[in-house]
């Protein structure tokens, strides 16, 4: 069988959409490895969150629209640590870390990395690999973010933001509710580069305590 005929209907469903999206098509034009930035550039454009000498952590880097994105915002006197499981290509301007954000071991090299730096952002567009079955999704992104949430404890500066991916369901609430313990607010975003049908959304912790 070839891999056409053993494509799923949602991953073909995918496919049609990804190409026909104008977001990829405007990524390709702009020379963005992924559609995903025109997310973070409306809630950048929205929230102010990128300024140019400010040290930023990044957690799910690749392929690293985002990355482009930020280090273009903070060159050249800021400092950007992106990291994914995958390996990513370099990004001027950007160090980068292949390391697995659920180990202990990547805290340690984030730590080495930052060298005394305290960041001033951390962002997290983290996903797990879906299954499609929500059972299973929907914990791993939770911890994913919860994960992202800890390590702002060490890592994030006070008065710092945090900007993280979420799915709402199961897990959501007591996200949001563990944030708002830490910051002074949360708020939603969910950028139209976001596909509706997605159960995606942004949550943006505003001035850590
Ligand atoms: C939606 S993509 C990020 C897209 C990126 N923001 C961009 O603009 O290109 C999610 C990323 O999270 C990464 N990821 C998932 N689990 C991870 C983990 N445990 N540690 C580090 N990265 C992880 C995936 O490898 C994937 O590259």
């Amino acid at each position: 069988m070839s891999r056409g005929k053993s494509r799923s209907k949602s991953s073909q469903r995918w496919l049609n959409e990804h190409h026909s999206d104008d977001y990829v098509r405007k990524s390709k034009e702009q020379s963005w490895r992924s559609r995903a930035v025109f997310k973070l550039l409306e809630i950048d454009e929205r929230d102010r969150l990128i300024k140019p000498d400010m040290c930023v952590v990044e957690l799910g880097a690749a392929p690293g629209g985002w990355t482009q994105y930020v280090a273009r915002k903070l060159s050249p006197n800021g400092y950007l640590l992106a990291v994914d499981i995958l390996a990513m290509d370099a990004v001027e301007d950007a160090c980068i870390l292949q390391a697995d954000f659920t180990e202990d071991h990547a805290l340690e090299q984030i730590r080495e990395m930052l060298d005394g730096r305290a960041a001033d952002l951390v962002l997290s567009d983290m996903a797990p690999n879906f299954t499609g079955q929500s059972a299973v999704d929907q914990p791993r992104s939770i911890y994913l973010a919860e994960l992202a949430l800890d390590m702002c404890e060490e890592f994030l500066a006070p008065g710092g933001n945090l900007l993280i991916k979420a799915f709402q369901g199961a897990g959501i609430e007591e996200l949001t509710k563990n944030i708002r313990g830490k910051f002074a607010s949360c708020k939603s975003r969910k950028p139209s580069a976001s596909r509706p049908r997605s159960r995606e959304i942004y949550l943006l912790a505003v001035n850590k305590r």
